[in-house]
C-alpha cells in the first residue's frame, strides 16, 4: 500500500470519507472502514427519520455486530441530513450507497444515484480541490463512465465503482473480512484513494475498469440465483419421482471433489467450467442434460433453466462459426485448431467442432482442420474438409486461424509464427486459452470481450 498521495492528497494522512446513504450497504460500509482506519466518516442521509435514531445512537435495522461497531467508533463518525460545501474544503472520498430498486420496466431505478451525482457537482464546482467518488450501489454496466461523462465533465470529482457483495444477517462479517474489494477506476488517484481507504483490510484488491466492476457485481449475484432456481428445477422434478429426495441427489453432487479449492489452487476445479468459449460436448453433458430435460418433460413440467443449457450451447457454437466467418475475410481456408471436444481424447462426439465446420460450410466456407489424435468423420472429408497433424500445415495459406480445443501444443503457438502461416493476421480464440498473452500485430479476439 502506498503511504501517500501526490499532490494536493499528499499532505493528508486520513480522510474525510462521505458515506452518502445509510441504508445496509452505506451503514455497515462506513462503520467497517471506520473500524479499520483512522478516517473521519460523515454518514449522510435524507430520510429525516432514520437520521434521528441513527443520531440518538440506535441503529435503524437490525444486524447481528453494527451496535457495537456503532459504539467502538462513536468519535470519528457523524450523521447529517445533507451535504454542505464545508464538507469539500479538503479532498474527500465520496461513497454513494443509495438504492437501485426495480423501476416498471425492470430496468435499475438510478433516481438516487443521479440526484447525489449533481450534488456532488454542484457542491464542489467552486472548490479547487479534487474529489473520489466510489459507487457501491449496484448500478448497470456503463453508470460510472456515464456519471463521468455526463454529471462530472469539465469538474475535479473522478468516478469509480466499488461494488459490494455483502450479505444481510452477517454483513458485518462481511464487511470485515470481504472476499474482495474490487475497484474499477481508471485513474491512478482513484486508486491510490481506494487502496488508502481500504488498507486496514486484508481482502485481496481487484483493479479493473469501472463497467467490468458493475457488471462483476451483476455476474455474481446471477450466477448464485441461477444455483438457486437450478436447484429448484431439480426439487420440483424429484417432487414428482418415486423414491428420490432432492437432499440425497445434493449430497451426491456435492461430493464431486471440483466444489473444493484445493491447496495449490484456491479456485475450486468448478470454476474451470465457468469459463466461456465455444460451448461443450463430448458423449455425457449434451446426452445427460437432454435425456433429464425429456424425463422432466415426460412429467409435464416445464424446466426453463435446464432447457436453457442446450439451447444456448447450440446457439454459442453457431455464434462462434459466424464470428468466424465474419472476421477471417474470404481468401482462403478457415483453420480450426482441434477437433475433439476436450484435449488429450480424440472423441468428437458431440464436439463444437463438428457444429462449427457444419456451420462453415452452409456458409460457403473452405475449412481446414488440425487435431493431433482425433479422425474427421467421412461426410465432412467428403465435403472437403482436409485435417491435419501437423499444426503448421494446417496454417500455412489459411485465411486465419479459429481454436476450438485446448490442446496443450497450441500454448507453442506464437505471434510470429502465426504471422508467418496465415495470410490475414486473424485468430479467433474460443477458450481464451492464450488470453495471458499480449499480441501486437495479430489480431486476436476471444470470447467474451468486445
Ligand atoms: N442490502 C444488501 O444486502 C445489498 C448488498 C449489496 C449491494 N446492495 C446494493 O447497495 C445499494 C444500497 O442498498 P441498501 O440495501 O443499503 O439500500 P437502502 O434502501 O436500505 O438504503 C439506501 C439509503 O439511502 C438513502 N438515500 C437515498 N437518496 C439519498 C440522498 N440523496 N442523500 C442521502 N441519502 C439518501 C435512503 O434514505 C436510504 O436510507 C443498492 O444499490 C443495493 O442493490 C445491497
Amino acid at each position: 500500500m502506498p503511504a501517500t498521495f501526490s499532490g494536493e492528497w499528499s499532505s493528508h494522512l486520513t480522510y474525510r470519507v462521505n458515506v452518502i446513504g445509510t441504508g445496509y450497504v452505506g451503514l455497515v460500509t462506513g462503520l467497517c472502514v471506520a473500524q479499520k482506519s483512522r478516517h473521519q466518516i460523515h454518514f449522510i442521509e435524507r430520510d429525516i427519520n432514520k437520521l434521528n435514531v441513527l443520531k440518538s445512537g440506535q441503529m435503524p435495522f437490525f444486524e447481528p455486530g453494527l451496535e457495537a461497531l456503532f459504539k467502538a467508533n462513536r468519535k470519528r463518525i457523524s450523521f447529517w441530513g445533507a451535504l454542505s460545501d464545508e464538507d469539500f474544503a479538503t479532498p474527500t472520498i465520496n461513497l454513494i450507497c443509495v438504492g437501485t430498486p426495480q423501476s416498471e420496466s425492470g430496468t435499475a431505478d438510478l433516481s438516487a444515484v443521479h440526484s447525489v451525482a449533481t450534488e456532488l457537482r454542484q457542491r464542489t464546482q467552486n472548490g479547487a480541490k479534487s474529489h473520489i467518488v466510489l459507487v457501491k450501489s449496484t448500478v448497470p454496466p456503463g453508470t460510472v463512465e456515464h456519471l463521468q461523462r455526463a454529471f462530472f465533465a469539465g469538474s475535479k470529482i473522478t468516478a469509480g465503482m466499488n461494488p459490494e457483495f455483502l450479505r444481510e444477517g452477517c454483513a458485518v462479517t462481511d464487511g470485515l473480512n470481504q472476499d474482495r474489494i474490487v475497484l474499477g477506476v481508471h485513474d491512478e488517484t482513484a486508486w491510490r484513494a481506494g487502496r488508502w481507504l481500504y488498507r486496514g483490510f486484508r481482502s485481496p484488491l481487484i483493479r479493473c475498469s469501472p463497467t467490468e466492476a458493475e457488471m462483476g457485481k451483476y455476474t455474481n449475484n446471477s450466477l448464485l440465483a441461477l444455483l438457486i432456481s437450478f436447484s429448484n428445477e431439480m426439487a420440483t422434478l424429484a417432487q414428482q419421482t418415486e423414491d428420490v429426495d432432492i437432499r440425497q441427489v445434493i449430497d451426491i453432487v456435492m461430493h464431486d471433489r471440483r466444489w473444493l479449492a484445493s491447496a495449490k489452487n484456491k479456485n475450486p476445479a468448478v470454476a474451470s467450467y465457468f469459463w466461456p468459449g465455444c460451448g461443450f460436448g463430448g458423449s455425457c453433458f449434451p446426452k445427460d442434460v437432454s435425456a433429464l430435460t425429456a424425463f422432466a418433460r415426460s412429467r409435464y413440467l416445464e424446466l426453463p433453466c435446464l432447457e436453457g443449457i442446450l439451447k444456448t450451447n447450440r446457439s454459442v457454437k453457431i455464434a462462434f462459426a459466424e464470428l468466424a466467418a465474419k472476421q477471417i475475410p474470404n481468401n482462403g481456408p478457415i483453420c480450426l485448431l482441434g477437433l475433439a471436444f476436450k484435449p488429450e481424447t480424440d472423441d468428437i462426439r458431440e464436439s463444437p467442432a463438428l457444429a462449427v465446420i457444419d456451420h462453415l460450410l452452409q456458409l460457403k466456407r473452405q475449412v481446414v482442420v488440425h487435431d493431433p489424435v482425433a479422425e474427421l468423420p467421412a461426410p465432412l472429408a467428403a465435403a472437403g474438409v482436409k485435417l491435419y497433424r501437423k499444426v503448421n500445415e494446417a496454417l500455412k495459406d489459411a485465411a486465419g486461424a479459429a481454436l476450438i480445443t485446448s490442446w496443450p501444443e497450441y500454448r507453442k503457438l506464437t505471434e510470429a509464427r502465426l504471422l508467418k502461416q496465415l495470410k490475414n493476421p486473424i485468430f479467433i480464440d474460443g477458450r481464451g486459452f492464450l488470453a495471458d498473452r499480449q499480441f501486437k500485430k495479430l489480431n486476436y479476439t476471444r470470447i467474451g470481450r468486445k
